[in-house]
């Protein structure tokens, strides 16, 4: 208490010593005409923007690697191939770099409604995502240098030891169990305990790497009530990337001063300056050609500035755009399921289930009022706060604590469910955000209720899949995104949320949030009145309205020992029945982990530059 005390009594000193009043008031600007501008502003519809007029292919030249995507893994391994001097590497990516505003981590919803967003929505849905307008989830990804990074909540989260089991023993490979895989994330990490009260595993975290993780400062007034919560039921306090991730805890993010460290600001920024790597932006990739006889990955075709430009790649192609955006390009190269790519007239250059499972994970809130109010700073304040690396805007949503637990009905030995505890209040932008239709919103959150937090169960091992698929041979349309949440025959995906909210009921019966009045506050959804209010019916119910997908997709190009069985790549990332390509960011997780994706994006980054190093004969 004394050293948390100490801390900001410094941190308030130097906070006057450091920002000037112009700087605060060009970022009082900045926020408010992109809030203004974020309000307005249209998800695109498809990729026209990147249509050519030019469409003879000029040369671009040749490379050794060419890269494509400057997401959280290909930001890694643009970093780390380019430590060797003699290979000549492009990272080509259809966005900007980050801003002053990008950089902002509290803002991600508003930086989701800009050209920072490709902008994608699910086909209307039937199972979930019902209080969504035209039943269609949105798919926000992230579009420029930093990738998903640039829109995402920043949450350092690697996973389940035994996600990790359970996957090596999947590929027969023991390189990707949890012994192996744990020097990359210590490799990539640089960890500062700076919140002495957060349980932290010290052997567990790296103090060298590129990626800063931290604790966000000050620590909540919510956080204290949420793990003594916790404590009454029985649970552990952990640290959830440590030892034995169940159990509640304060969540870890990768910041840096209180600015977002997105992928790229942390991997590229610090080699920008390397001669040997190349980095083309605006540059939209629409197709891989490969060698008619051997097979193998020669070039990638793209687009920038209405011109159409092509690209040899001397050793290989490695494709990073994604869990959505990769599937339609492989498709467009003709890798995908034979079947789909005859209806639309696409020749087969290999028959593999690209896009064939979609796994993610489904969150759905749940909002209660308390009785106990915590002051909110003005906005010249808050940037005051950030400019000084603390404070409301130093953190995504306020995420005031998380736990990771195994229900009763848990079958694959890692938490089934995540529980989030924000006292975010919603707004008008939140609608928008997550796309819900008038009368869900007006049911759920147009009611004034004192002091409001949510308690948000997220389902971490769905059984349901979804697709990937191309609308037509064209690639400025969008994909066709089926999610297909929920949708398992048997109800366990559901019935593990319905879990999840009869766990945050009982933690809000606790002491601790009894003590802050904590209470439900649920209205009758218009969808649901069949139902009676508050059973397990009516529960069910508000799931298939209000649960969301919650932006972690994996499973399109899983990993496998078998392409017969589904595999679109072996475990060193190679593409089956063609050569000299890789896919390689979060769509090649077979199956959701107990955890966030992006440090295990970074870490398969880090695995796989390794791993190519090595088969050059490069070792370190
Ligand atoms: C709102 C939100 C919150 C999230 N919060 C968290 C969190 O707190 N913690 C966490 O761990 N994860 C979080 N995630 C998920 C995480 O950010 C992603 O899983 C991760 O960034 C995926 O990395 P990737 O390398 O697979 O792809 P991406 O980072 O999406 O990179 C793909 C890149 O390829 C580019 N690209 C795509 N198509 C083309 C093309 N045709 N030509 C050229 N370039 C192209 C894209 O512009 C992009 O830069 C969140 C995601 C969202 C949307
Ligand atoms: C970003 O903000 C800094 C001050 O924090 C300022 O010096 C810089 O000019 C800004 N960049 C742009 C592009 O406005
Ligand atoms: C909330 O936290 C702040 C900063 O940590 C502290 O100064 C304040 O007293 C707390 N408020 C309550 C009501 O506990
Ligand atoms: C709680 O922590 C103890 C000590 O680390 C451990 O033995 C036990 O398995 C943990 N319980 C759960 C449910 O994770
Ligand atoms: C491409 O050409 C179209 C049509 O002339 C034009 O509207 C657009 O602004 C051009 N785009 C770029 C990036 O130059
Ligand atoms: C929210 O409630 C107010 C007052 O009851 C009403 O005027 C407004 O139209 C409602 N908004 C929506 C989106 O339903
Ligand atoms: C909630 O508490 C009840 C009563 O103690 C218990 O029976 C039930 O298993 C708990 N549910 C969850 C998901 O923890
Ligand atoms: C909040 O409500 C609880 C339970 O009714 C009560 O014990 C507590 O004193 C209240 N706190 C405030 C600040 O009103």
């Amino acid at each position: 208490m004394f050293a948390r005390t100490l801390l900001f009594v410094l941190l308030a000193i130097f906070s006057r010593a450091l920002c000037t009043p112009e700087e605060v008031h060009y970022y009082e600007k900045l926020i408010n005409s992109e809030v203004t501008k974020a309000l307005q502003y249209e998800l695109p519809k498809d990729a026209k923007e990147y249509q050519p007029q030019d469409k003879v292919p000029r040369d671009f030249g040749s490379f050794d690697f060419v890269i494509v995507g400057a997401g959280s893994t290909g930001s890694v391994i643009a970093s780390r191939l380019s430590e060797i001097g003699k290979w000549k590497i492009l990272l080509l990516e259809a966005g900007q770099y980050p801003n002053n505003f990008t950089m902002i981590p509290r803002y991600f919803a508003i930086s989701a409604f800009s050209e920072y967003n490709w902008g994608f929505k699910s086909t209307p849905q039937k199972t979930a995502c019902l209080g969504a307008v035209e039943n269609r989830c949105l798919v926000h990804r992230g579009k420029g240098v930093g990738g998903t990074s640039l829109i995402n909540e920043l949450v350092y989260s690697r996973g389940n030891i035994n996600d990790y089991n359970r996957l090596s023993k999947l590929l027969a490979d023991p390189s990707w169990d949890y012994e192996h895989v744990l020097p990359y994330f210590k490799k990539s990490e640089n960890f500062h305990k700076n919140n002495p009260n957060a349980p932290a595993d010290l052997e567990f975290h790296g103090t060298n790497g590129y990626l800063n993780t931290n604790y966000h400062l000050p620590p909540s007034n919510y956080t204290d009530i949420f793990l003594k919560a916790n404590r009454e039921l029985g649970i552990n306090i952990t640290d959830y990337n440590g030892l034995n991730e169940e159990g509640a805890t304060i969540l870890q993010i990768n910041t840096k001063h209180g600015k977002r460290l997105d992928e790229a600001s942390a991997f590229i920024a610090p080699v920008m300056g390397r001669s040997n790597l190349v980095i083309s932006v605006e540059s939209y990739v629409n197709k891989i050609e490969f060698d008619k006889h051997t097979k193998e990955a020669i070039a990638v075709i793209f687009t920038k500035h209405n011109r159409t430009y092509r690209v040899k790649a001397k050793k290989e192609i490695i494709m990073s755009t994604g869990t959505i955006s990769t599937p339609p390009l492989l498709m467009l190269s003709g890798i995908g399921p034979k079947k789909h790519l005859d209806s639309i007239g696409i020749p087969v250059i290999s028959d593999l289930e690209v896009g064939s499972s979609l796994r993610e994970h489904v969150f759905c809130g749940v909002q209660f009022s308390s009785n106990t109010s915590y002051p909110s700073q003005s906005l010249q304040e808050q940037i005051k706060q950030y400019l000084s690396g603390y404070g409301d805007l130093t953190a995504s949503n306020p995420i005031d604590g998380a736990g990771w637990y195994r229900t009763a009905i848990e079958r694959k030995g890692s938490p089934d469910i995540e529980m989030v505890m924000s006292s975010s209040t919603p707004s008008e932008l939140g609608k928008k955000f997550l796309g819900w239709d008038d009368e869900t919103w007006s049911a759920l959150f147009n009611i004034t209720i004192p002091n409001p937090f949510t308690l948000t169960p997220v389902l971490l091992h769905s059984q349901s899949t979804g697709r990937v698929r191309l609308q037509y041979n064209d690639p400025y349309q969008f994909p066709v995104i089926d999610y297909n949440l929920l949708s398992d025959s048997n109800n366990l995906d559901i019935d593990s949320l319905y879990e999840g909210i009869q766990m945050a009921l009982n933690l809000t019966e606790t002491e601790a949030f009894q003590r802050i009045g904590a209470k439900l506050e649920v209205r009758q959804l218009p969808a649901c009145t069949d139902y009676e209010f508050l059973t397990k019916n009516y529960w069910y119910c508000y799931i298939r309205q209000t649960a969301m997908a919650a932006y972690h997709p994996v499973g399109t190009c899983p990993m496998g020992p078998d392409p017969m069985k589904g595999a679109v790549v072996d475990s060193n990332l190679n593409v089956y029945g063609v050569g000299r390509l890789r896919v390689a960011d979060a769509s090649i997780l077979p199956f959701t982990f107990s955890g966030h994706p992006n440090a295990v994006c970074v870490m398969i980054g880090e695995k796989i530059s390794e791993v190519i190093k090595y088969e050059y004969g490069i070792s370190n």
